[in-house]
């Protein structure tokens, strides 16, 4: 197998070395009806062979935040602020060419859809091929064996004959695996990974994240998953960002945070999924309301619209001011209530609730 050099880490700001470093990172959207703040201040951090799952309903800006790492926005309508490090190389503001030799070689993107990544008009080994010499400067002859290796390594069963079938040729499974294989095909230090598996059943799926696990102990990925299932989040990741209107609203390890959730938007997306925790046959409870729109966003905390917690904060700063995401490190949360209130609530009236 051929392996790239992989560029060094740098020490983080703290002294810890994190491989994807985000600070203060905002997209903004103009649009005919305003600008639309879709990512707002946010700052996480992944370090190699690590997972950080990326939870939060829909429009939560789960996607604009890493199709800014992978430079996708287009400045003709989008303004992105802040700082992007992989690897120590600021992102923001790179040059397009400089981003374009990263996408595919150093961090690379798994989609939900793989017939949205894959054309219907090549074989599978030609497109795995393709993104390999692209990067590499393969041969033709080189590209195949890789490509072959490629499919043998995500589990495509007689990959010598199937290296030449169209992608309508596979099953969905297959096709997402093929993906995996064309996303990892040059050993990329970084891949995100967008619902990889939500149009899956759930046996293919639980094959897929294995087999993104066992990837990543072999190559020393950093992985980010992006997906609306703690409970994938809870098997798979190390760290977890809940966000919410933009904004990261809780982050901290998976261990901290689905075990002892601070943030009632967290409390609200765990009781909306019974199984993950919770007995089997208790109905859904969704989190009542519905996302604020990003261009007029409330005043004070976004969340407090949907919050049931609004009384139990002294001076009603819910509603005029915006709770930071604290404390800096550690099992963070963006919300006024006090460390001794989440506590209290968590445990006299969510947890009964989860089972
Ligand atoms: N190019 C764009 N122009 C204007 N608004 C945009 C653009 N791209 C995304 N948005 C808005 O940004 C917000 C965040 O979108 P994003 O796709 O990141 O959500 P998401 O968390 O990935 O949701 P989902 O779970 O449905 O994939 C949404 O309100 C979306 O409409
Ligand atoms: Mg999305």
């Amino acid at each position: 197998m051929t392996t790239q050099a992989k560029p060094e880490e740098t020490a983080a700001p703290g002294g810890s070395s994190s491989f994807l470093s985000v600070r203060d990172l905002s997209v903004r959207f103009r649009t005919e009806d305003g600008v639309v703040r879709a990512v707002d201040n946010l700052s996480f951090e992944v370090e190699r062979g690590t997972t950080l799952g990326i939870v939060g309903e829909s429009g939560s800006g789960k996607s604009v935040t890493n199709l800014a790492i992978l430079g996708l926005h287009n400045p003709a309508n989008s303004e992105i602020t802040g700082s992007i490090k992989l690897a120590g190389q600021e992102l923001v503001g790179a040059p397009n060419k400089e981003l374009e030799k990263l996408r595919g070689h150093t961090m690379s993107m798994i989609f939900q859809d793989p017939l949205t990544a894959l054309s219907p008009f090549h074989t599978i080994g030609a497109q795995i091929g393709e993104t390999y010499r692209k990067h590499t400067g393969a041969s033709k002859k080189e590209a195949r064996d890789r490509s072959i290796e490629m499919l043998t390594k995500v589990g495509i069963p007689q990959p010598t004959t199937r290296v030449d079938d169209f992608p309508h040729q596979f099953s969905g499974g297959m096709r997402q695996r093929a993906m995996i294989a064309m996303s990892l095909v040059c050993d990329p230090a970084l891949v995100i990974a967008d619902e990889p598996t939500t149009a899956l059943d759930v046996t293919v799926q639980a094959q897929i994240l294995d087999l993104l696990k066992e990837l990543q102990q072999e190559m020393g990925t950093a992985i980010i998953l992006i997906t609306h299932d703690l409970g994938v989040v809870a098997k798979t990741a190390k760290d977890i960002m809940v966000m919410y209107a933009g904004r990261a609203v809780e982050r901290g390890t998976v261990r901290e945070v689905l075990k002892a959730p601070q943030h009632p938007y967290t409390w609200g997306l765990l009781s909306s999924m019974p199984n993950l925790t919770g007995p089997v046959g208790v109905p859904l409870r969704p989190v009542r309301g519905t996302p604020p729109s990003l261009i007029n966003l409330p005043t004070g905390c976004p969340f407090n619209p949907r919050c049931d917690h609004l009384e139990q904060v002294i001076g009603g700063k819910c509603t005029t001011e915006r709770p930071p995401l604290a404390p800096e490190a550690g099992h963070a949360t963006a919300c006024h209530l006090s460390s001794g209130q989440k506590q209290e609530i968590f445990i006299d009236q969510i947890q009964p609730r989860l089972g």
